[in-house]
């Protein structure tokens, strides 16, 4: 049925890194189709570490991940990341104008889609500021950007490429107020009718997510919304109630 398209299942996934020690320990579960998920817990936990294996930047060392209800090894590596759309958690713009990013080698991609994409997002804001605007140049030897504004441009560049999945690792290092709530509406903009997995630091993107996961030790410590899990007076507790 239509709706299985963008599901997502992790079956028994093990995964560790070259130095072998255990990152993710038997990791079990299912996101439907159009579900956001917030991923939260303590740093070294293993978050990034689950959006590295869905991006297929590794593979799963034991288990399996399926996409659509299909092992992900048997699709093309292509056929995966065209299907997500992704902003990691410390951006990597290559040398190139904003415009060329944001596009990302969809070269049939208009001006008007282009702009569409970073109005949507509410990147259009600092770009009109630069004095190329979508032509200037970033990347070695461009403009400095900070984090934020790295993480709006890969939010346009999320938009356009209009994924079934998105994936949202939010930055740890300090946004600016105004970046942060204009990174909380373009989230928002794109979460819509999407299967959504937010790495979140953020309160008011944890508050809104179907289903919060704790995750701690690459296990799944803690499930449930907002409300049921400020009621376990558990692990999320402590992390939101500090
Ligand atoms: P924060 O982003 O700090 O909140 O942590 P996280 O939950 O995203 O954890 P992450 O998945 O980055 O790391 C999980 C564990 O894997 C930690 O023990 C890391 O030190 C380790 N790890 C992460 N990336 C690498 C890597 O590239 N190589 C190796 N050897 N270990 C890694
Ligand atoms: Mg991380």
């Amino acid at each position: 049925p239509g709706t299985i398209r963008g599901e997502i299942q992790f079956e028994h996934m093990y995964f560790w890194y070259e130095d072998e020690l255990p990152v993710i320990k038997d990791l079990n579960l299912t996101i439907q189709h159009g579900e956001t998920i917030a991923l939260v817990g303590s740093t070294g936990g293993g978050k990034t570490t689950i959006v590295n294996l869905l991006c297929r930047f590794y593979e799963p060392k034991r288990g399996r991940i399926l996409i659509g209800g299909h092992d992900y090894t048997d699709l093309s590596l292509q056929a995966i990341q065209s299907r997500i759309g992704v902003v990691l958690q410390t951006p990597h713009l290559f040398s190139g104008t904003i415009r060329e990013n944001i596009a990302y080698g969809r070269l049939k991609a208009s001006q008007q889609d282009i702009e569409a994409a970073a109005k949507l997002v509410g990147a259009d804001h600092f770009i009109q500021r630069f004095e190329h605007g979508y032509d200037e140049q970033v990347g070695e030897g461009g403009v400095l950007l900070s984090v934020g504004q790295k993480q709006l441009i890969s939010l346009a560049r999320a938009v356009l490429s209009n994924p079934e999945i998105f994936i949202m690792d939010e930055a740890t290092s300090s946004v600016d107020t105004l970046t942060e709530s204009m990174i909380q509406k373009g989230m928002e903009a794109i979460m819509q009718d999407r299967t959504s997995i937010i790495i979140a630091h953020r309160l008011s993107t944890i508050k809104t997510a179907h289903r919060i996961l704790v995750i701690e030790d690459g296990q799944i410590a803690e499930m449930g919304n907002h409300a049921e899990l400020l009621k376990l007076k558990g692990k999320y507790y402590n992390l939101y109630t500090r």
